[in-house]
C-alpha cells in the first residue's frame, strides 16, 4: 500500500505532536504540506519537520493535490469550518478533539464529509493509548466481571494557548478541554452504549482572573447498561499532566496512570531538559516519562487513520464518536447550569457554544 500524504493545519503544539506521529509510521504515512496563518510559523515548522510544501492559507493547502488526508490543529472554533472546506475539496479530514462548538457544526461535518466521500475521523488517542488498551483488552475477556464503573481524570495546571483561556474561542473550559477524553474514553471503555443521563458540578477555583471557563469539573455520565462513568478534569493540577483511569467490576479491578506510572522517579537538585507536559521544573523529585506520545498512543491512532485511509481499517473513532462527545458536553454544561442530572437525548439547538448552557440554563 502507498503511504498516505497528510497535511497538517496549524503549526504549534498539537501540529508537532501529530508530526511525530506520522514521522513515527512511515510505512503508513508521511508529511507533504502544513498549512498556518502566522507568517512565518508554517515554514519553520516545514523546516523542523522536513515538509515539503507550507502554505499561510489552509485553503491553498486544500488546493495542494497531493494531499490526501488533513489533520485539523487549529483552535476549536474553526474545527468545524475547516472541515467542511475540506470535504469539499475531497479531503480525509482527521480533527482534533472536541470535534467542534455545537451540535449543528457536528452534524453539518458528518454530512459534508458523507457527501464527498470522505472519512472524518476523530482523534480520540486515549483509544490506541497501550496501557488503556489493555486495560479494555482484559476487560473484554472478563478479568473484571460486570464492569460497573469506569473512572478518567485528565488534569494540569491549565492551557499553553491563549485562546484556550477565551470561551468564545474553546467553547468552555476544563471540560471542553480534557473532559471530552474521559467522556469519549468511558463510553469507548464500556463497549459504546447508550448515554442515558449526565450530572456535572462545575466551578472555577483557581483561575478566574484569566477565564470565564470552569477550572475544575467532575462529571457522572450513567449508561443505559446501568455503568458508571465518572470523569475529573481540572486546570488546577500543578506539577505536570496526569491522566489516570481506574476500572470496577464484580470480580476485580484495575488502576492505570498512563505518564507518572510509567515514568522514571527522580530526585535532581540542578534539574534536566524535559519531565512531561506542563511540568514547571525538573528540579527535586520529577517523573520524567519516556516516549510520551507513544504512552499517549498517536503513532498508533495515526497508523489506524492512515489504514482506514486505504479501507484496510474501520473507524474507530470517527465523527460520530465526536458528535456522542458533543452532546455529552452540552448535557454536561446543562447539567451544571441547573443543577440537576440532565437526560439524553439532549439535543437543544441555536446554542452557540457549550458553556452557554452553564452560564445561562
Ligand atoms: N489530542 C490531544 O491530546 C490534544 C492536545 C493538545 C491540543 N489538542 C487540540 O488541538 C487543537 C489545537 O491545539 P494546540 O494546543 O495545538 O493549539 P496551539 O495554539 O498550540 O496551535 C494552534 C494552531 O492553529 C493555528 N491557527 C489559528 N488560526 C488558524 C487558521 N485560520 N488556519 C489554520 N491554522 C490556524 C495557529 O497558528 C497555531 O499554529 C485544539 O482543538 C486542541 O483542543 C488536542
Amino acid at each position: 500500500m502507498s503511504k498516505v500524504k497528510v497535511g497538517i493545519v496549524g503549526s504549534r503544539f498539537q501540529a508537532d505532536c501529530i508530526a511525530g506521529a506520522v514521522k513515527a509510521v512511515p510505512e503508513e504515512a508521511e508529511l507533504v504540506a502544513v498549512a498556518s496563518p502566522t507568517k512565518g510559523n508554517a515554514a519553520a515548522f516545514a523546516q523542523r519537520h522536513g515538509v515539503p510544501r507550507s502554505y499561510t492559507d489552509y485553503r491553498e493547502l486544500l488546493k495542494d493535490p497531493e494531499v490526501e488526508l488533513i489533520s485539523i490543529t487549529a483552535p476549536n472554533r474553526l474545527h468545524a469550518p475547516i472541515t467542511i472546506d475540506a470535504a469539499k475539496a475531497g479531503k480525509h479530514v482527521i480533527c482534533e478533539k472536541p470535534l467542534c462548538m455545537t451540535l449543528e457544526e457536528a452534524d453539518a461535518m458528518i454530512d459534508a464529509c458523507k457527501k464527498a466521500g470522505v472519512l472524518l475521523l476523530y482523534a480520540e488517542e486515549l483509544f490506541f493509548a497501550p496501557k488503556y488498551v489493555k486495560a479494555k483488552r482484559m476487560a473484554d475477556e472478563g478479568a473484571f466481571g460486570r464492569v460497573h464503573l469506569v473512572k478518567q481524570g485528565e488534569k494540569h495546571s491549565g492551557p499553553h494557548s491563549d485562546w484556550f483561556w477565551d470561551v468564545n474561542q474553546s467553547g468552555g473550559g476544563a471540560v471542553m478541554d480534557l473532559g471530552c477524553h474521559g467522556i469519549a474514553f468511558c463510553w469507548w471503555f464500556l463497549g459504546k452504549p447508550k448515554v442515558a443521563s449526565v450530572y456535572s458540578q462545575m466551578s472555577r477555583q483557581v483561575h478566574k482572573d484569566r477565564t470565564a471557563g470552569e477550572d475544575e469539573a467532575i462529571t457522572i455520565i450513567e449508561f443505559a447498561n446501568g455503568a458508571i462513568g465518572m470523569v475529573e478534569s481540572s486546570w488546577n493540577r500543578p506539577g505536570g499532566m496526569d491522566d489516570c483511569i481506574e476500572i470496577f467490576g464484580d470480580k476485580g479491578q484495575t488502576y492505570a496512570d498512563m505518564l507518572m506510572g510509567n515514568a522514571l522517579p527522580t530526585y535532581s537538585e540542578v534539574g534536566f531538559g524535559y519531565a512531561v507536559e506542563k511540568a514547571a521544573t525538573t528540579k527535586g523529585w520529577t517523573y520524567p516519562v519516556f516516549e510520551e506520545h507513544w504512552n499517549y498512543g498517536f503513532p498508533q491512532e495515526m497508523r489506524h487513520f492512515a489504514r482506514c485511509v486505504r479501507g484496510q481499517e474501520t473507524p474507530i473513532a470517527d465523527g460520530e464518536t465526536g458528535r456522542v462527545v458533543q452532546e455529552v458536553l452540552y448535557a454536561a454544561y446543562a447539567s451544571a447550569g441547573q443543577g440537576r442530572k440532565v437526560t439524553l437525548p439532549f439535543r437543544p439547538t441555536g446554542v452557540a457554544k457549550p458553556i452557554d448552557l452553564w452560564k445561562k440554563p
